[in-house]
């Protein structure tokens, strides 16, 4: 068995299940595995927020988690010690966020005492977001993301963005008892399925910003995942097969 951490292997079961022929998804039996697919969601990632569903890799989830939540010009902190670490920087600079990296050097992991000094420097609230990878696949170095968080909660202002993408389902990620406001991951990963489906938790404190952040989105705009999800359903033709795996 190759141990590499994506895709990972997918069990018998699953795979036998894609030789099915797709439903409708705007059928009932549809809504019914999205119901159930929605309740085990919010138990992996240990919340009660809105867990919604995208037909995209992880980088979809990343690039949702930026475009629905800021604003233009917004200064955001940027965790950086390896690829996706940077991408997170990459995605936020392509949508003109004023970006601030806090790095360290790749097989280290990111300071919590550097996002300290900065949030706590911030009597101005300038800070609208504090951005980073948990599981940083590159090297394979989990950073410390509850004290990181933690330091975040102290500044009372910014969002806590998190990539799980190899973090979620493998390490404790509670993102209720944690606070952390948006969390993204995909399918090929801890979910054990094939690539196709990205998963992003959403908290109130997010939802807020929301209502103000004027970044263009339009197929990764959340308001339509959500208010479809309500009605168990999806708002744009989903990735079926991977949903019938999901139950
Ligand atoms: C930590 C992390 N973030 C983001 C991604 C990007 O995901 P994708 O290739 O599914 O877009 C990966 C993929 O390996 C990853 O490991």
């Amino acid at each position: 068995m190759l141990m590499i951490p994506g895709p990972t292997p997918v069990p018998e079961k699953a795979l036998l299940a894609l030789a099915k022929h797709p439903i409708g998804h705007r059928s009932g039996d549809f809504s019914q595995i999205m119901a159930e697919v929605q309740e085990n969601l919010k138990w992996l990632h240990q919340t009660q927020n809105d867990v919604l569903i995208l037909t995209a890799s992880g980088t979809g989830a990343m690039e949702a988690g930026i475009i629905n939540f800021l604003k233009r010009g917004d200064r955001v902190l940027c965790g950086c010690n390896g690829k996706f670490g940077d991408r997170w920087a990459e995605v936020a600079t392509a949508y003109g966020l004023n970006v601030e990296i806090i790095s360290a050097e790749w097989g280290q992991p990111l300071d919590p005492e550097k996002f300290r000094e900065v949030l706590e420097a911030d009597t101005e609230k300038q800070i609208k977001a504090v951005i980073l990878t948990h599981s940083e696949t590159s090297t394979g170095v989990l950073n410390d993301l509850e004290t990181i968080n933690r330091h975040v909660k102290n500044h009372g202002e910014a969002l806590i963005i998190v990539d799980a993408v190899t973090s979620l389902g493998a390490v404790n990620l509670p993102i209720d008892e944690w606070g952390l406001d948006v969390v993204g991951s995909g399918s090929q990963k801890g979910y054990m399925i094939p690539p196709g489906l990205a998963f992003v938790s959403v908290s109130p404190k997010a939802w807020e910003a929301y209502k103000t952040a004027d970044l263009p989105r339009y197929y990764f705009d959340l308001g339509p995942y959500r208010k479809t999800a309500a009605k168990n359903t999806n708002p744009f033709t989903p990735r079926l097969i991977c949903f019938m795996l999901s139950r």
